[in-house]
């Protein structure tokens, strides 16, 4: 399924396999990570949930041949039930971004309550170098995270940017050593699963619950944009053209 599932006593670990692809992110893996935390959420032993890629890169993002060829329709669509199980995920998830974490690779970063990255990490949101736009409200949370200015420039220019500057700009919360990352993120993991269940699930519900529907009124809207832009000649021409590993020509667009 290219998502593997681990308990570590009460933690889930939830992780990208596809080294291949760059853990390219499928329809089937966008469904196996929803339903991995839509049980996770329901059992009681599960307190903290922990992701990641490989040392060598954490996700390209959403598969673009499945963008090309089996591109998500509405809310039941894979990729829409995953955004909305992150979202909405009531107990604490830690993130363990190593090597490039592109699109939504980045975008659920700001779904996650702790993200941990190591030196090498590369953050980018090309959404618009793919005619695409932004999704999993980073339309909305990646401002609020960062500043307008910050937000704007990385949404449009869709440039990468270093752990030292996700970390300086408050998108992670610490950077560490390549070879340290999964061992320091799983301590910190564990660290929190020992704390009062009660706890974490009500910091985190008053933390989160007042910008919820904004949350998911955003999500919806640039969800209808997505998909649009999905069909539309920008985004055909730069899927095609990444196939082709050729630059795209948007120069008639
Ligand atoms: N979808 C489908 N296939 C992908 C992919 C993606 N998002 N990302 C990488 N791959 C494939 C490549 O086509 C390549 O396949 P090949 O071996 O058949 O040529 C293989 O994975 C290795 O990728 P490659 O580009 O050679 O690796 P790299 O280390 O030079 O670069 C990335 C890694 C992640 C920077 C680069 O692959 C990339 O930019 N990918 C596209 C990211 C993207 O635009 N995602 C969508 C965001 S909305």
């Amino acid at each position: 399924m290219n998502i593997t599932s681990t308990r570590h006593g009460a933690v889930l670990e939830l992780a990208f396999d596809r080294l291949d692809r760059k853990n390219a992110i499928t329809a089937a893996m966008y469904a196996a990570l929803a339903d991995g935390l839509v049980s996770a959420r329901e059992d009681g032993e599960v307190r903290v949930v922990l992701i990641r890629g490989h040392q060598e890169v954490f996700t390209a993002g959403n598969d673009l041949g499945d963008f090309l060829n089996n591109p998500p329709h509405g809310d039941e669509s894979p990729v829409f039930r995953f955004l909305q199980a992150i979202s909405t995920f009531p107990k604490p998830i830690i993130a363990a971004v190593s090597g490039a974490a592109v699109g939504v690779g980045t975008t659920l970063l700001m779904h996650c309550d702790a993200v941990y990255a190591s030196e090498s990490a590369k953050f980018s949101m090309p959404f618009a170098n793919l005619g695409l736009c932004p999704e999993a409200a980073s339309s909305l949370l990646f401002p609020q995270l960062v500043g307008l200015q910050q937000a704007s420039e990385k949404l449009l220019f869709g440039e990468p940017f270093s752990a030292q500057e996700a970390h300086a700009m408050g998108l992670v919360n610490r950077v560490v050593p390549v070879d340290q990352l999964q061992a320091f993120a799983m301590d910190r993991a564990q660290s929190l699963a020992m704390r009062p269940m009660a706890s974490l699930l009500t910091t985190k519900r008053l933390i989160r619950e007042g910008s919820a529907q904004l949350i998911a009124s955003t999500m919806q809207k640039e969800g209808e944009q997505f998909r649009r832009m999905l069909g539309e000649p920008a985004a055909r021409e730069a899927f095609t053209a990444f196939m082709q590993k050729r630059q795209p020509d948007f120069s008639t667009l």
